[in-house]
């Protein structure tokens, strides 16, 4: 049959995948790289564009190698990238984080050290990326805001990790703005995201409505002349807490849309409930169509298939081979190898077919 990507071109939507490059590069696992090069035309690398990833050292040399791997293999199989990303509260370098907990950073240095690292990152890759995951994950959700609602995200009770720099305590929230002006400094071609999860629908709309504040900050930030030119959706859904249907999804791409940016779902996975029998090793236990829910994945890509600005669906990581997930707990809904769109076997799943079903009837 037709690939997702074949099928996706006939609407001049994009499908990836996020790549893990140990499995792009692992001589047995030929599969990863035919499913990756011929099933989609966007791919997004999973962390070797990350700072962590890119600059081991304070003011030492950065290391693109890896990411320039991705980028050659994306040219060959004539896939567009999105660069994932430039500033996150996670997956920075030690040295980094430690020197903003120690204080041996100031806020003046740490602002200079933001810009350095966004503008010498989006040179880099000038004329190569096509959609820049700009900010990532920058507020807070429900359950860890004050009760005057969502904010900017502060470090939390617990504290800061050593890989972690939670930006708005130290630059405050202009920090975004700045983000996106230098990462536009540095390739004007390249369409600059925000991308955040938890945006599927809008809610009440009150002061504890996610994608509203994002929504606001966004129009604040466009009405400020602020080069924003896309919000992302990560996608990161569970079949126990959201399912949403494929109207709330378009239109909450529609309202963003209406801001004058681009869409996006960037980083689509979902999680499937652990029963006593997946724990004890029978995958089987769980309804098929559940296992990386079709359902879900489904309303998502629909949503966005009806949402004229939405440019690109790409999932987390294809197979459960390969799959972030199956490194967490989630309340039973992780280490289930069950929330991508193929199995452990690269065997296209119930999510798999009602993708190509969508993308084949739209
Ligand atoms: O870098 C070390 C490596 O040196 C070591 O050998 C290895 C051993 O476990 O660990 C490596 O670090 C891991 C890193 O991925 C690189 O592979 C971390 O332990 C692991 O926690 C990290 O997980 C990534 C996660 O972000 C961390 O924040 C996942 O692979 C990645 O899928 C996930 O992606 C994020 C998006 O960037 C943003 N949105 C949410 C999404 C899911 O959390």
């Amino acid at each position: 049959g037709e690939t997702l990507r074949a099928l996706a071109q006939r609407h001049g939507l994009y499908v990836g995948t996020a790549v893990n490059m140990d499995a792009l590069q692992d001589p047995a696992e030929s599969r990863y790289r035919e499913l990756a090069s011929t099933e989609f035309n966007t791919v997004t690398a999973e962390n070797v564009m990350k700072w962590e990833a890119l600059q081991k050292e304070k003011n030492g040399p950065y290391d693109f190698t890896e990411a320039d791997k991705l980028i050659d293999f994306a040219r060959k199989n004539r896939q567009k990238v999105r660069g994932h990303v430039l500033v996150w509260h996670n997956q920075v370098p030690e040295w980094l984080g430690k020197g903003v907990k120690d204080g041996s950073i100031s806020k003046t240095e740490l602002r200079a050290i933001l810009e350095r690292h966004v503008k010498t990152v989006v040179s880099h890759f000038r004329g190569k990326i096509w959609q820049w995951d700009v900010v990532n994950e920058a507020v807070t959700d429900p359950w860890d805001s004050p009760p005057s609602g969502i904010t900017y995200r502060p470090t939390p009770a617990a504290g800061a990790g050593d890989n972690q720099v939670f930006w708005a305590d130290h630059l405050g929230p202009g920090y975004i703005a700045d983000a996106f002006r230098w990462a536009r400094s540095a390739d004007p071609q390249a369409l600059l995201f925000y991308n955040d999860y938890n945006l599927e629908a809008f809610g009440d709309e009150g002061p504890m409505d996610k994608v509203q504040f994002v929504y606001n900050m966004t129009k604040n930030l466009r009405a400020q002349g602020v080069p924003i030119d896309g919000v992302g959706s990560q996608g990161h859904l569970s079949t126990q807490y959201g399912n949403y249907s494929a109207f709330q999804i378009r239109d909450a791409l529609d309202k963003f849309a209406g801001l004058g940016v681009a869409t996006a779902y960037t980083e689509v996975d979902v999680r499937s409930q652990r029963t006593p029998a997946v724990e004890a090793g029978d995958t089987k236990e769980i309804n098929p169509r559940l296992q990386g829910s079709a359902f879900n994945y489904s309303a998502l890509l629909q949503g966005c298939l009806m949402s004229r600005k939405c440019l690109s669906f790409t999932v987390w990581g294809f197979t459960d081979r390969y799959q972030w997930t199956n490194d967490w707990e989630f309340g039973g809904e992780g280490r289930t190898g069950l929330a991508a769109i193929y199995d452990t076997n690269y065997n296209p799943k119930h999510a798999y077919q009602s993708m190509r079903a969508d993308l084949a009837t739209a």
